[in-house]
């Protein structure tokens, strides 16, 4: 029988377990991987297509025969991973294929055919999306965006040869129905103690939504209990059904895609001037800015790094509602206030104010690009390739980034933006070149740039396997 809402709802205690998915296992076959757990393979490769228009049946067919191929489901990814800690044998190549809703016109859907979320079919370059996420004009973009995007094909592999030779292979026939606009290779970051970091160099992919057995288990072994924060989540807030889906559980979720380059040099020199005018150490200014210390350390439990193998995720704001241990504008308390917007007046309620919060709730996928020397302080070519999926960009993404990280008022009036993703909002302006950031020219302060991007869907796999 076909999953309900109230099973999407409603998950066993411990998640969805795919060694034995019961009523998931239909989903789990038919759904993409890197969805409900990010992928985690080292390198990937993310290549940005238009197909070709005279090519449409020839794209058709190299869609459905890279699918079969390569195209990694949530059970074939689990089951993989499950493999690789019990007998040490690696996966296969990993890939994903999405489609931007030009992308669906392109390949000649009727419009009932194309996935309805507003923000996916205006796309991302459209102005009323740009003013209200703060996203400069389309021409500041790096060129291979400012073209019409149809597809973001994601290839990825421990190994970087075996993923390049792949790569390869893959393109010589692509180019034959697609043109590739645009290509980003991604890397995972490691500090010295081999945890996932970011360009600025804080840990980065410790607190997300949870879906599956395994990663609950594992939080809830490593925090002793969700007392604070319960990292749990439903599936009504990541999937939505895929109507051209061959199975009665074809499910699909909305990827948003922004390449954010990180002027790391800038946020060094900033985290010292800081540090200097309050008169304390870097660690700490840094923690000031993010919410938690390099080393993952949620700044409003501790004044000190813990240096904690796996950071907790186990904290709220219920002891620090003044803020004078984590700001309001830190980047974890704007895009995760656990619960602070249950303390404003207008509020319905704490539990109620904290239930519609954690609705807002994405899937973090990114992985950084550019140089993987740590001890460079590059300006410019590196950042992060922000991925995220969910089941409502206006109400999960794009609400995360206009209401919570661009304004300058979020709980409490004046608070500043979001010091590491805010964007202008309003009358403030974008600077004209990369890197001219300065507060006193612009009156804005920013660190990482919006260098191009694109909302995209993930479709089953059963559709992807039956393009007529
Ligand atoms: C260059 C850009 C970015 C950098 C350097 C960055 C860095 C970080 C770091 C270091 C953390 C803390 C570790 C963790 O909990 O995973 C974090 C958490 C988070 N970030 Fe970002 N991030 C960036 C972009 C974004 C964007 C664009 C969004 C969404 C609008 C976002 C949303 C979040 C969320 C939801 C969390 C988890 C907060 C929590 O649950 O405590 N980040 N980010």
């Amino acid at each position: 029988m076909a999953l309900t809402e109230a099973d999407l709802k409603n998950l066993p205690e411990t998640g969805i377990d795919p060694v034995n998915p019961g009523k998931y296992q239909g989903l789990l076959e038919d759904l993409q991987g890197n969805i409900l757990k990010g992928h985690g393979r080292e390198h990937s490769v993310h290549l940005f297509v238009q197909w070709k228009p005279g090519q449409i049946q020839g794209a058709k067919e190299w869609i459905q025969a890279f699918t079969r191929t390569y195209v990694t489901s949530a059970k074939q990814q689990a089951d993989e991973a499950l493999r690789y800690k019990q007998e040490g044998i690696a996966g296969t190549i990993f890939a994903n294929v999405f489609f931007s809703r030009k992308g669906y016109e392109a390949l000649e859907f009727e419009p009932f055919q194309v996935p309805k979320d507003q923000p996916f079919t205006m796309g991302m370059k459209n102005s009323q999306i740009r003013d209200f996420l703060g996203d400069p004009e389309v021409k500041q973009w790096e060129v291979g965006y400012q073209n019409e995007i149809h597809a973001l094909i994601l290839i990825a592999d421990d190994h970087l040869l075996k993923l390049l030779q792949a790569v390869n292979q893959i393109t010589a026939k692509l180019r034959q129905v697609a043109i590739i606009l645009h290509r980003e290779d991604g890397f995972i970051l490691r500090n010295q103690a081999g945890q996932v970091i970011e360009h600025f160099g804080f840990v980065d992919g410790v607190s997300q939504p949870l879906f599956l057995k395994r990663d609950i288990v594992k939080a809830q072994t490593n925090d002793s209990d969700f007392s604070q924060w319960d990292p749990r989540a439903s599936l009504d807030i990541l999937l939505v059904k895929d109507h051209n889906g061959k199975t009665e559980d074809s499910y699909g979720s909305y990827l948003v895609y922004r390449k954010l380059e990180q002027d790391v040099k800038a946020f060094r020199a900033d985290q010292q001037k800081l540090a200097q005018t309050l008169n304390i150490n870097n660690d700490l200014a840094g923690a000031l800015v993010m919410g938690r210390f390099a080393d993952g350390t949620p700044v409003t439990k501790s004044d000190i790094p813990t240096y904690a193998v796996t950071p907790t995720n186990n904290f709220n704001y219920d002891a620090d509602v003044d803020a004078t241990k984590c700001p309001f504008h830190a980047h974890i308390r704007k895009t995760n206030p656990r619960g602070d917007t249950g303390r404003v007046e207008s509020s319905p309620g704490f539990d109620e104010a904290l239930a519609v919060e954690k609705n807002h709730r994405i899937a973090r996928r990114a992985i950084s690009y550019g140089e993987n020397d740590t001890n460079q302080a590059p300006q410019t070519g590196s950042g992060l390739l922000f991925l995220c999926f969910q089941a409502n960009i206006e109400n999960q993404f794009n609400f995360m980034q206009a209401r919570w990280s661009n304004p300058d008022r979020f709980v409490q009036v004046g608070v500043g933006p979001d010091p590491v993703i805010g964007q202008p909002e309003g009358t403030q302006k974008w600077p004209k070149k990369w890197g001219e950031a300065d507060t006193q020219e612009y009156g804005f302060k920013l660190w990482a740039f919006m260098k191009g991007g694109e909302y995209f869907f993930a479709p089953s796999i059963s559709f992807l396997t039956h393009l007529g």
